[in-house]
This record gives structure tokens, C-alpha cells and sequence, in this order.
């Protein structure tokens, strides 16, 4: 990070006592750090402290021009290698979706060309609302890459998701960021899909399947580790994000869709690993559904094919599939290699001991479109996901060393 160039936008929440750790481990690390604070951040820790961490003048008022010869907020967003906000607010978050440029913090982040990370702080419930999603998703689109936060004992007094992460963390994500260069993913944008898909009937049931998201997410962990930004789209929420990587919360085949099909074109690599359903309850009910006499039918609907979607698209980027087969593996993965116009189809057969749902292992056969066909034996999930990024760095000849 040496020489590196941050700008950290401290907003107003409890966690800007930590934003302050955070600016002395980043200067510890050997960049360069300017800090702008919101009003509200303020209240919380005086910009002194900033000045005194960052050994910088710290930015707050827009109209307070330091230099006549420079307009504070431009000379600022082109300063920047990087722009971090942290804590970033529910506020914040909102301000930044909606391109709302109303004091020094978010004038300079409208202006500046260099990466924005956001790493979010904030009550369990705000985090969750559908308002914060939705923005969280519009940024997700404009190039924004969010560092979760973390779970454990908020400041109101609830537990859940919502702490903002370790600066120690915050710190090493951005180290690795700027050290990418040499990793053979390093600028490619990787979107993952994993785990099952959720059909909900009524409030207390719903269709899924075996999925536990472990091969997806093992997948997701390896291409951040060889340098890649990492969008994982998923239902679970029961394993912890990878570092690195930016999960997207889906439930059915319908949010995967949507959330698929609006952030394919920042990908250079789709890979579906997720066990999506085929099939979707046409109606579902808000009340919980009493039994009656005799069976019940269930009327099911087809969900739409985002792998074969995908597929169709002219701007498509290189697209695996998986294909979950319990007979004629190498006859199915063939035809969804075709069907689906993937590039590579990565097929288990889900009926052998090792291979397939929710243990930790795996047995897959690799198909290209080249014709290739790649056997692996029993490897561990994380292992089989490296094996499959280097087949495809391999194909996309990034200059993976074998
Ligand atoms: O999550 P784990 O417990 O670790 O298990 C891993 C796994 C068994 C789920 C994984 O290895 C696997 O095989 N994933 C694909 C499961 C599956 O849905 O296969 P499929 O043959 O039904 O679908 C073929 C491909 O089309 C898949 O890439 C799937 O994501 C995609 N698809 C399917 C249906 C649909 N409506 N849209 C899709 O995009």
C-alpha cells in the first residue's frame, strides 16, 4: 500500500470510533490517507483526532475553500487512488444511490473516477429494510464494492448483522486489492451463484432442495483469492461471506433472475454453480394454508432458465454452468453445454458417495466448448473450485502459471 492514495469518508454513526483505528492501521500500512467527514460524523469524534491519524488536514465544510488556486472537492475525488466510506450510513448509502451531492462527503464521491468501497454500519433492521437493500443493489450496479459488515453485539443493543467491519480487515482487503496486480484474476469482475433456491408456498412452507452453498461459495472464495471482485448471489445465509467478496441476498428462482440479470454486464466470468429450481408455485399464499379433506395439488410453474438466458445474451461473458446429474453425466452436460450456449459445464454425479450436496467434497468432470473434457478425481470443495478457475484463466489465457 505504500504511497497508495486513500480518501476515507467518515459518516455519522456510532462506528466512526473505529473509522479513527482505522485511519492510523491504513497510515501504518504505508498510505497516504485524507479524511472527509459528514456533519454527523462530528458529533461523534472531532476531526482533530482524523488530522492528528492521518497527519492531513481533514475536509467538512464545502464552502471552507483551504487552497484559492483549487476546488477542495475536485482536487480531492482526483487525488484519490481509492475512496472508502466507513461507517457508511443507512443515510449515506441512500445519498450515494440517488446521486445526491450535498456537502463535502458526497460531492467528492460524485466526482471522482477512482474506486468507491463502502463498508456499511448500522442497526440489524435498517440493514435489512428493502430501502437500504435497494440502494446497496443501485450502487452494486454503478461499481461500488461494499465490505460487509460483520455480526455480533451492536451499539443499540441488538445482536445481528450490522457492526462495521475490523479495521485490521478493512486494512488487508484493501492491502490485497492493491497488491492484485500479480494474481491471475486481478481486474476481472467474477459473478458466482450458490446454494438452493427458496419457492415460497405459504408463510411457514416453501420448495427447495439438498444445496448448501458450500461449492459456490468455495468457488467465490478462491477467485477473490486469485484477485478477482467477487459477486456472490445466494439464498444462504448461514455461511460467512468470504473475504472479499460482496454477497448479494437472494430467495427464489424469480430475485435470482432479477439480481442475475442486472449485474451480468459488470462480469468478465458467470459461474452457476447455485441449484436453482426448475419449477415454482404458481400461487402462493399469505395465510398459512389449512388442511383440507383428500390430497392437495400443488400447481407448478417453469422459472426462467438464467443460465440459457445468459447464454442468449450477445454481450455474454465466459458462462459456466453446473450440471447436477444422477445418470448419462457426460450425455446431459453435453446437451447443456448446447442448449445453454455455456462455455464450460461443470458436472457431478450428485448420486455418488463424495460428490455433489452438501458434504465438503467433490467429483466433477469439466466440459468446454473446445471439446475438452477434464476428469477430476475426489477433491475437497476448495480444491475442486481452484481446479475450475484454472481451467478457465487457461482458456481466457490470463496468464495462469501451471
Ligand atoms: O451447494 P452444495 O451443497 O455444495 O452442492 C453443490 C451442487 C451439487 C449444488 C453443485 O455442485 C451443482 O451441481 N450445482 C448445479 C445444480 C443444478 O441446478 O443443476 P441443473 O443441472 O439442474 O442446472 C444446470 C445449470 O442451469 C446450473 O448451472 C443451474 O444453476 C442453471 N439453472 C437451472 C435452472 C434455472 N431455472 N436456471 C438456471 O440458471
Amino acid at each position: 500500500m505504500l504511497g497508495k492514495k486513500i480518501l476515507l469518508c467518515v459518516t455519522g454513526g456510532i462506528a466512526v470510533y473505529k473509522a479513527a483505528a482505522l485511519t492510523s492501521k491504513l497510515v501504518q500500512a504505508g498510505a497516504e490517507v485524507k479524511v472527509a467527514m459528514t456533519k454527523s460524523a462530528c458529533q461523534f469524534v472531532t476531526p482533530l483526532t482524523f488530522q492528528a491519524l492521518s497527519r492531513n488536514d481533514v475536509y467538512t465544510d464545502i464552502f471552507e475553500e483551504k487552497q484559492p488556486d483549487k476546488i477542495a472537492h475536485i482536487d480531492l475525488a482526483d487525488w484519490a487512488d481509492l475512496v472508502l466510506v466507513a461507517p457508511a450510513t443507512a443515510n449515506m448509502i441512500g445519498k450515494m444511490a440517488n446521486g445526491i451531492a450535498d456537502d463535502m462527503v458526497t460531492t467528492t464521491i460524485l466526482a471522482t473516477t477512482a474506486p468507491v468501497w463502502v463498508a456499511p454500519a448500522m442497526n440489524v433492521h435498517m440493514y435489512d429494510h428493502p430501502a437500504v437493500r435497494r440502494n446497496i443493489e443501485i450502487l452494486y450496479e454503478y461499481g461500488c464494492r461494499f465490505i460487509e459488515p460483520g455480526e455480533g453485539h451492536l451499539a443499540c443493543g441488538y445482536v445481528g448483522k450490522g457492526r462495521l467491519e475490523e479495521p485490521e480487515k478493512i486494512t488487508a482487503l484493501i492491502a490485497d486489492y492493491f497488491d492484485s496486480g500479480t494474481k491471475p484474476l486481478s481486474g476481472k469482475t467474477v459473478l458466482v451463484t450458490a446454494g438452493p433456491t427458496i419457492e415460497k408456498i405459504d408463510p411457514v412452507r416453501y420448495l427447495t432442495n439438498r444445496s448448501s452453498g458450500k461449492m459456490g461459495f468455495a468457488i467465490a472464495e478462491e477467485a477473490a483469492k486469485m484477485g478477482a471482485h467477487v459477486l456472490l448471489v445466494t439464498s444462504v445465509d448461514r455461511l460467512p461471506a468470504p473475504a472479499g467478496v460482496e454477497r448479494l441476498k437472494v430467495q427464489s428462482a424469480a430475485d435470482m433472475y432479477e439480481t442475475v440479470m442486472g449485474l451480468y454486464k459488470q462480469a468478465d466470468i458467470v459461474i452457476k454453480s447455485a441449484a436453482v429450481a426448475d419449477y415454482a408455485p404458481v400461487h402462493t399464499s399469505d395465510r398459512k394454508l389449512k388442511k383440507q379433506p383428500g390430497p392437495l395439488v400443488l400447481e407448478l410453474a417453469r422459472t426462467k432458465d438464467i443460465l440459457k438466458e445468459l447464454g442468449e445474451q450477445p454481450d455474454k461473458p465466459y458462462l459456466v454452468g453446473f450440471a447436477a446429474e444422477t445418470d448419462h453425466l457426460e450425455q446431459y452436460a453435453l446437451e447443456k453445454l448446447e442448449k445453454k450456449r455455456a462455455d464450460m459445464i461443470v458436472a457431478n454425479n450428485v448420486s455418488h458417495e463424495g460428490a455433489g450436496f452438501a458434504g465438503d467434497t467433490n467429483i466433477v468432470t469439466i466440459f468446454k466448448r473446445d471439446g475438452a473434457k477434464i476428469e477430476l478425481p475426489l477433491l475437497s470443495k476448495h480444491e475442486t473450485a481452484r481446479r475450475i478457475l484454472q481451467e478457465i484463466c487457461t482458456t481466457l489465457e490470463m496468464g495462469w502459471a501451471k
